[in-house]
């Protein structure tokens, strides 16, 4: 109880702070007046160096051409996550012989399908980067339906399993590391998420959170795991964050599926006063519902899925800093049909591409343009 009521005394003042600095803001406008959310506490005021994070990219986007030599894996589930791990290898999560329909889930967004165990399958599969043959797998018996995966600097795994609701971090080797939510409980409090999407970690090793299909929010932890803030539905007003990318400024780029764009926001420096530009929006004509998000120096790579018939299936090249659209996509030899992730190289060579049905991978090579 006593936990229960610091949490909620933490939320209003949090929420009053926030109405009160924001009360004339509207991200629809692409722009914030004024600072950003409040800090809690000052742990997060790390030394920033220029070096790490450099403020401008003198970079050009990288243009995809798909690479016929590569050949997507036979026989996987639902391919609904893709990272790459720091020597280059593709990883993808795949939900076996499980799939989401009306069953899967109770009004309370509760696990309906609990008795058919753990998926059986490895989930977690190495591909080789030159032929899409798997190289080794891991995580069987362990989770109930796959969404995100992400691999940090050092190469810990970062997983979310959408029906336990919760966020893992797995050792390079799949050692368990850190479990954050509660098992099969979904809950919209710092404890619980709803059924949580996408994790990314930032260069300190704090760790970013899409909470997700029900809550709307993007939750930050310390490195440790314990919770600091929850950049929530009253701020910014998503619609189903489905992923999650970083920028080199620390920018977190999220794709706000059901509002049809990408909002990137700057959780660090807004505490402390130093971006009155974020977050801000990107929005196209040809957008669409935007499924997934990746970056390599300073540029967006997005992939949309479904949304009406006029919207194409496409990856997009996106310029943050002038928010535009600046390459429209996509493979050469079949369209994209259900595409569901999307994740680059730590090299910048190679870009791959996730679908949920068919279920595939695609492996792009980013060449210079
Ligand atoms: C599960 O693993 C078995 C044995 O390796 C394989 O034959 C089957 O195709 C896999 N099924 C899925 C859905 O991954
Ligand atoms: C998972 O797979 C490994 C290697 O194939 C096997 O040794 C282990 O028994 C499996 N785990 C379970 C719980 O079946
Ligand atoms: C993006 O915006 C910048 C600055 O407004 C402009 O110079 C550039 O031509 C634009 N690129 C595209 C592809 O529209």
């Amino acid at each position: 109880m006593a936990s229960e009521h610091n949490q909620l005394s933490r939320f209003l003042l949090v929420l009053a702070i926030v109405l009160f600095r924001y009360v004339t803001s509207d991200i629809n406008d692409g722009n914030f007046a004024g600072n950003n959310f409040n800090r809690l506490d000052t742990e997060a005021l790390y030394h920033l160096s220029q070096d790490q994070f450099p403020e401008t990219y003198n970079y050009a986007p990288l243009h995809p051409v798909e690479n016929h030599l590569w050949q997507s894996p036979e026989n996987l589930g639902e391919i609904s996550g893709v990272a790459v791990d720091p020597s280059g290898n593709p990883v993808i999560f795949h939900r076996g012989d499980r799939t989401w329909n009306y069953e899967t889930f109770n009004d309370n967004a509760e696990y309906q399908e609990k008795y058919k165990g753990p998926i059986r399958n490895d989930t977690v599969l190495t591909l080789d980067p030159k032929t899409g043959d798997i190289i080794r797998g891991w995580g069987n018996h362990t989770f109930y339906l796959p969404h995100g995966i992400h691999i940090d600097n050092l190469g810990n795994i970062w997983l979310t399993d959408i029906a336990l609701h919760q966020v893992f971090k797995y050792s390079a080797s799949g050692i368990p590391r850190l479990i954050l939510g509660q098992r099969f409980e979904p809950g919209n409090d710092m404890e619980h998420f709803c059924q949580p999407t996408s994790v990314a970690v930032l260069p300190n090793g704090e760790i970013v959170v899409a909470d997700g299909y029900c809550n709307n929010r993007i939750m930050l932890f310390d490195k440790r795991g314990n919770p600091k803030y929850s950049i929530g539905e009253h701020w910014i007003s998503l619609r189903i964050p489905h992923a999650l990318t970083i920028l080199p400024n620390r920018q977190v780029c999220i794709a706000d599926r059901e509002n049809l764009r990408i909002v990137c926001l700057d959780v660090i420096s807004s505490g402390l006063n130093r971006n009155p530009e974020s977050p801000y929006s990107i929005r196209h004509r040809q957008f669409g519902r935007i499924f997934g998000v990746t970056s390599y120096r300073g540029f967006i790579y997005a992939v949309n899925g479904m949304t009406s018939k006029n919207i194409q299936i496409k990856g997009f090249t996106i310029d943050p800093i002038n928010r535009n659209v600046t390459e429209i996509w996509g493979p050469e030899s079949l369209p994209f049909t259900m595409p569901h992730a999307i994740a680059a190289c730590p090299y910048g060579t190679a870009l791959y591409v996730s679908e949920i049905g068919p279920n595939k991978i695609w492996k792009f090579d980013l060449l210079q343009t």
